[in-house]
């Protein structure tokens, strides 16, 4: 298992670019399965991106990446299982079962289990393809839907979540008639998804806000698209700049996407200046605590509470940060700890006193978000903190070493050994 090793202090500046967002990439490959020609760009390099072309490539579609291109056909497909070996590496893997269902009349995939940050069911995606007229069961471990076809209905989801909408929109796209979402999710990325469905000839209204409607046409045609810049790598950026007393500048990216944190940031006494695709935080002095609620977008997002918990442990004074999506997404807590930060949790909220100081230490990876947190908090502990486990962070940052090395930080890779793929458990 891979570890990073960072040697903290240093203030951070520069500029950095922006990759593709992962939590685009993954709905919009998925749905490919919808068929066509389809060419998606700002592809990022991350081991979730490619765990979703292995699995188009297990159900049969032509898979080709070049550089950050990738050309997926999936007009011929040979299964419609998406198996346990891949689901249990990354939950996102079962964005398939809309499409294969939508377009093959079935699919089989493997019922993603129990998760780092909490329990995370899939009820909200099976209840609505069900309203949709397929037929469900869990058998041995697998989500088994069938149906002849879709038929558009209104289906009003509990919780508005961001896998469960895009499951059901694109399962929507081939449907039978008119289907309404309500209480829909409003991430940038299910407009993302949106944007490419409707150029592939896909009939929706709403992507971005609480209602979503979808007419169903009879196929999908195939088309061109690039992806959106991913705000929570942008967020993970700015902070390590604020984070290290430095001024970091991120190109290629969309501050509209990242307004909640940008006004935390500010909240906390940060300089932060936004151009139309750029967005940079200068930090004059140590930023102040403040509180913050994570939230569905566009509140504060749930995958940039480590990364302001990490933030906040060497801010002025003390924060309350609540974690209103995910039941126990405070595993970094412990490992900060480590390094010296005051933290103390209760319930769903994070008590942090931030220290002038936290110090160096060996700690271990959670999830992929909390690798963010532990990495920034690295960026600013004295001495030297070994970030362990650090799969978690191949799995949604591009080439993040060499981007921090860029912004003047001593950090570096230590290969120690194989891991096997199988072996791990992916979470976000
Ligand atoms: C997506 C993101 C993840 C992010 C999360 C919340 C991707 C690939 N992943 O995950 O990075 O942290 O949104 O912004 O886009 N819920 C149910 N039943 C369901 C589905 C969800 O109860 O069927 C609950 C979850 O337990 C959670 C909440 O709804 O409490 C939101 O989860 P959801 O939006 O579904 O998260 P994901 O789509 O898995």
């Amino acid at each position: 298992m891979d570890s990073i090793v960072i040697t903290g202090g240093n203030p951070l500046c520069g500029e950095v670019r922006a990759s593709g967002a992962k939590n685009a990439a993954l709905p919009i490959l998925a749905s490919t399965i919808l068929g066509g020609d389809c060419t998606v760009s700002n592809v990022p390099h991350v081991v979730d991106v490619r765990t979703m072309g292995r699995l188009l490539e297990i159900l049969g579609a032509s898979v080709k990446q070049e550089g950050d291109h990738v050309s997926i056909n999936a007009d011929r497909l040979l299964s419609t299982e998406a198996p346990y070996e891949l689901v249990k590496t990354m939950r996102a893997s079962v964005l398939v079962l809309g499409p294969l269902l939508a377009r093959w009349g079935e699919a089989t995939v493997s019922l993603p289990g129990g998760c780092a940050i909490g329990s995370r069911p899939v009820n909200l995606h099976l209840a609505g393809l069900a309203k949709l007229g397929a037929e469900i069961s869990i058998e041995h471990g697998y989500i088994k839907a069938k149906a002849q076809k879709l038929r558009g209905t209104r289906i009003y989801c509990d919780a508005p979540t961001v896998t469960g909408t895009e499951n059901l929109m694109m399962a929507a796209c081939v449907a039978e008639g008119i289907t309404v979402i309500e209480n829909a999710a409003k991430e940038p990325e299910i407009v993302d998804l949106a944007e490419f469905l409707v150029k592939r000839g896909a009939r929706i209204v709403g992507a971005g806000t609480d209602i979503i409607t979808v007419e169903g046409v009879a196929a999908l045609h195939g088309a061109d698209h690039r992806i959106i810049p991913d705000r929570i790598e942008v967020g993970t950026y700015l902070i390590a700049g604020a984070i290290t007393g430095g001024e970091v500048r991120v190109e290629g990216c969309r501050p509209d996407h990242l307004e909640a944190v940008l006004i935390k940031l500010r909240e906390s006494g940060l300089d932060v200046a936004e151009d139309r695709d750029s967005v940079s935080v200068k930090a004059g002095r140590r930023p102040h605590g403040i509180d913050v609620r994570t939230c569905p977008y566009p509140g504060f997002p749930t995958d940039m509470q480590a990364q302001m918990v990490a933030l906040m442990s060497v801010a002025q004074g003390t924060s309350v940060i609540t974690e209103t999506v995910f039941e126990s997404r405070f595993i970094h807590v412990e490992e900060l700890r480590r390094m010296g930060a005051n933290i103390r949790v209760e319930g769903n909220r994070a008590v942090v006193t931030g220290r002038e100081r936290l110090t160096g230490a060996p700690v271990m990876a959670s999830d992929l978000r909390a690798s963010a947190g532990l990495v920034l908090a690295g960026l600013a502990a004295e001495g030297v903190t070994e970030v362990s486990r650090v799969y978690h962070l191949d799995r949604g940052y591009e080439r993040m070493e060499e981007k921090l090395r860029c912004l003047g930080a001593v950090i570096e890779r230590k290969k120690t050994g194989m891991d096997g793929v199988g072996a791990r458990k992916g979470t976000c």
